[in-house]
């Protein structure tokens, strides 16, 4: 059958839309009809190819973002499925490390942290340690913007997978003195996370990378559940 058009796609959507298995990266500017392309595929995927929908996965940024691609799937395919994944990342991921706790090494499934949870983790570290073992960033520590700096660094680490022992590595202590004790502080809070069996934001999508591109078992098992994964907004 074929599937029910929402909207009269141009050449370049079609052929994204009717994409064959394998990788395919839709670059094209803002407003242009790449969010329109992912839902009719998944719409083509289910009805014109016959793909099992709890087979598909569907990843996006936010949640309203999330609401519109369900909802604009429902509308185009001839029954509901509430079986196709449709999710944010965090989302994803969350549900991700509370499948998967034991092979990243929990006893127990982490409870996630809130960003404001996070900022008092953050904050709680920086008073619990004595400054003045922290010579070059001691004096910083009462200053209003010195937490909220800790807070991105950590963030910004864990996006791009850095533990504090990488950057330890890459940070030699003599010329970035600075730095180096932004990465012990770091330390302290992944050691404190620890201890209160918590996961944040950041360390969501870590450990999610982390053991699926470690572990082959569990990447075969993930990618046996999902024949195809779209990605909005990928960056
Ligand atoms: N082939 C088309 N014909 C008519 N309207 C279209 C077509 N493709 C997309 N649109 C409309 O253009 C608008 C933008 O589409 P869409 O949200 O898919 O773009 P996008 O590339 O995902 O945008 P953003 O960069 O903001 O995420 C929507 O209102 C959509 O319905
Ligand atoms: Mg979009």
């Amino acid at each position: 059958m074929k599937p029910k058009l929402i909207l009269t796609f141009d050449d370049l959507q079609e052929k994204a839309v009717r994409h064959p298995p394998g990788r395919l990266i839709v670059v094209a500017g803002p407003g242009t009809g790449k969010t329109q392309v992912i839902i009719q595929r998944i719409i083509h995927l289910i009805e014109a190819e016959g793909v099992d929908p709890s087979s598909i996965l569907a990843l996006t940024f936010s949640r309203r973002a999330v609401r519109e691609m369900r909802e604009k799937v429902a509308l185009g395919l001839s029954r509901s499925f509430s079986e196709i994944k449709i999710s944010t990342f965090p989302s994803f991921c969350l549900d991700f490390v509370k499948h998967n706790f034991r092979a990243l090494g929990y006893r127990v499934a982490p409870e996630l942290l809130t960003s404001t949870e996070q900022w008092r983790l953050v904050r709680g570290v920086v008073n619990s340690v004595d400054r003045h073992r922290y010579p070059h960033t001691g004096n910083f520590f009462a200053r209003d913007g010195f937490i909220q700096e800790l807070f991105d660094f950590i963030l910004r680490s864990q996006e791009n997978l850095l533990l504090p022992e990488d950057l330890a590595r890459k940070i030699p202590h003599h010329s970035q003195p600075q730095l180096s004790e932004m990465v012990a502080l770091y330390r302290r809070y992944l050691s404190q996370l620890k201890e209160d069996n918590l996961i944040d934001f950041g360390g969501l999508s870590f450990q999610t990378v982390k053991l699926l591109s470690q572990d082959e078992e569990t990447r075969r098992r993930y990618q046996e559940m999902y024949s195809h994964i779209v990605v909005d907004e990928f960056q």
